[in-house]
């Protein structure tokens, strides 16, 4: 299995510090937020990993990261979202050569998590893995819709509810065999309602094929987008750091 790390976007809701350099680059506690699912994936025995991002600030990444080597990457690569707010799926697409026939394994570069995936990439076979967390704000993320009568499946994902129907949020990490480049030929920009290629209609579509699988995420997890969540993570890598 091969790994994608989505730093796309222009982190408008971090300016002014997005000014001046990349999201994924801003420190949570004493590391480059990016370092972060970098770490997840090379953990899970996942070392060819593909950077996408986007904006005015892209060279900063070759000077933090280099080649990956000192993070335990074996083969680092690099993809430019011309779009740089195309979407999650939009940015994905470009994965596309890259895993060249292979499943990935996507983590979206401003979530943070101390949770183990080895096993589900391990484990994985076919379909796509979605991994869950209960949250107190549901609103902010793509939250899980479960069938009434069968607590373990789930029906649908919807993209930031106003009314949520659970307060399971879908975070950023997923695993997708390659059928995921077509079904992201297939989104709808007005899908959400924000002109982006949404991974969560990508999820609907694997739904609807009976091949999306979830697995709770056991440990922490927070994605770093604003300056609160930004500001809580590096709270928790700083006590867990400290601990
Ligand atoms: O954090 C989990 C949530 O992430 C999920 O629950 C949602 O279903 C999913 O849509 C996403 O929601 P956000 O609104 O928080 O995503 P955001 O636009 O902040 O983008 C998250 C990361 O994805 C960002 O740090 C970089 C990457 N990205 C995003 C966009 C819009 C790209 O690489 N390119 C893009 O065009």
């Amino acid at each position: 299995m091969k790994g994608v790390i989505l730093a796309g976007g222009l982190g408008t809701r971090l300016y002014p510090l997005t000014h001046v350099t990349n999201k994924h680059l801003l420190p949570i506690y004493n590391k480059p937020m990016v370092f972060y699912p970098i770490q997840t994936l090379v953990d899970a025995g996942v070392t060819e990993i593909l950077i996408v991002t986007s904006g005015p600030h892209v060279g900063h990444f070759l000077g933090v990261l280099k080649n990956g080597k000192e993070l335990g990457v074996t083969h680092l690569e690099y993809a430019y979202q011309e779009k740089p707010n195309g979407g999650i799926a939009d940015a994905l697409a470009l994965a596309e050569d890259f895993a060249d026939g292979d499943s990935i394994a996507v983590i979206l570069g401003d979530n943070t998590t101390d949770a183990a995936i080895k096993d589900s990439v391990q484990g994985f076979k076919d379909g796509s893995v979605v991994f869950l967390k209960e949250v107190p704000d549901p609103q902010r993320f793509g939250v899980a819709v479960f069938d009434k009568n069968d607590s373990s499946k789930i029906v649908r994902i919807d993209e930031k509810p106003k009314q949520p129907e659970s307060n399971m949020a879908v975070t950023g990490l997923y695993i997708y065999d390659n059928k995921v480049f077509d079904y992201i030929r297939q989104c709808d920009p007005n899908f959400a309602g924000r002109g982006e290629l949404e991974i969560t209609q990508v999820n609907n579509f694997y739904i609807e094929q009976g091949k999306l699988s979830w697995q709770e995420l056991k440990g922490y997890w927070s994605d770093a987008g604003t300056f609160k969540s930004l500001h809580s993570a590096s709270s928790y890598w700083a006590a867990k750091d400290n601990a």
